[in-house]
């Protein structure tokens, strides 16, 4: 009997330890991380510097509140905008919570500014997080089932389609809210130039422009941040996941004239910003921008995507591959959920979205042998089950 909600059907292991892109159980089972915590470890596991840092900054203050001024907020704040664009950062501790504080605050710059309304279209196939705010914001009837009264303000249109998006614009309407490439809705990348689509029709018709990055940002898709694969910059961007590196956090990131909407008393959070996330955080970034973790997902992510494309070849029950960097999908037709556990027996951690759909999403430190030692397991598993 366990005393936890059942909120998750977990596999039958418990991690212990992990290293760079390895795992051990209690048992003392090795296994290759193709998970990294969902996108979460970008730099690997037990990171040396980012376990540096927190360690010093536990001897020296766990937590002291946002009553007080925090340096290390100011020098991580700082770091993110010049390595993003000229912006005000609001630190969280997730990333539904970045996304709340998302949605806050777009209905407050056009509560100030009295031109907009504040609904906000999202994308069918989204997914923003779990409070009922953003259960409201992701556009998937699975999560939102049995949580009536579902908060009001939100308009899903279809996936990919900057039509839809412009008929559904008027001026109940004040922000278009996305992922640059959908994550748990199935690894859904939209055609090049959908984002600057989206951007300058977010300009034409004058509503914001909020990125949710919890899942590409932090290197995972060949560049520090996702929509710098294209020439846009939004309004409004949300980071969570790998900002930490594990340490959970998150982050609101939004252009200073938009930032502007909130004053003291309008968001707050007891934790947000604390020194140990901070510490974290700060470290985690250096890394990856000292030592190019973007450039290196993107490298990594070809030589993936020239395995998949051969993996395909050979097994006529995969349907699609797709990613971009180190955030793949490899698509079937039927229900793959027993994958997990098959790979398991095979010392790999797999994680299946959409029951059909294998996510590959390891730390971006993942070396070329590992990447062909996950395609040999998955190769295997698929023989195996006749695929
Ligand atoms: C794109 C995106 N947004 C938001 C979230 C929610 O983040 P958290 O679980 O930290 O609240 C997730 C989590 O998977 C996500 O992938």
């Amino acid at each position: 009997m366990s005393f936890l909600m059942e909120t998750y059907s977990r596999m039958p292991i418990s991690i212990v330890r992990g290293q760079g892109c390895r795992v051990w159980d209690e048992n003392g089972h090795e296994y290759l991380d193709m998970v990294s915590g969902i996108a979460v470890c970008n730099l690997g596991h037990a990171h040396p510097k980012v376990v540096d840092a927190l360690r010093e900054q536990a001897k020296k203050l766990f937590h002291c509140s946002n009553l007080y001024q925090i340096p290390l907020q100011e020098e991580l704040a700082g770091m993110i905008a010049r390595h993003s664009f000229d912006s005000r950062v609001f630190f969280c501790n997730s990333g539904a919570e970045a996304n709340e504080a998302a949605i806050k605050l777009a209905r407050r710059y056009w509560n100030d500014h009295g031109k907009k309304g504040s609904r906000i279209i999202t994308l069918e196939g989204s997914f923003h997080g779990r409070t009922l705010a953003t259960v409201a914001a992701t556009a998937q009837d699975k999560f939102r089932k049995g949580f009536n009264p579902i908060p009001e303000g939100f308009l899903a249109v279809p996936y990919g389609n900057i039509e839809a998006i412009d008929a559904s614009i008027d001026d109940s309407v004040g922000a278009v809210m996305l992922e640059p490439i959908q994550g748990e809705g199935g690894i859904n990348i939209p055609d090049r130039g959908y984002l600057e689509k989206v951007r300058h029709l977010c300009d034409k018709r004058g509503i914001l422009m909020i990125l949710d990055e919890v899942q590409t940002g932090m290197g995972r898709t060949g560049k520090l941040f996702c929509y710098m694969h294209e020439m846009v910059e939004p309004d409004i961007m949300t980071l969570a996941k790998a900002i930490g590196n594990g340490f959970p956090m998150g982050a609101m990131v939004a252009k200073p004239h938009v930032a502007e909407a909130f004053v003291p008393g309008s968001h707050a959070s007891t934790f947000g910003g604390n020194p140990l996330a901070m510490a974290c955080g700060i470290a985690t970034l250096k890394v990856m921008v000292e030592e190019n973790i973007a450039a290196r997902a993107w490298e990594i992510g070809m030589y993936l995507m020239d395995c998949l494309v051969q993996l395909k070849a050979a097994h006529k029950a995969i349907k699609d591959v797709r990613g971009r960097g180190l955030m793949a999908g490899i698509e079937f037709d039927m229900d793959i959920s027993s994958f997990n556990t098959a790979g398991l027996d095979k010392g790999i951690l797999l994680n299946v979205i959409q029951s059909r759909i294998l996510r590959i999403a390891p730390a971006l430190v993942i070396t070329k042998q590992e990447i062909d030692e996950a395609i040999a397991a998955i190769d295997a598993i698929l023989t195996q089950k006749g695929l």
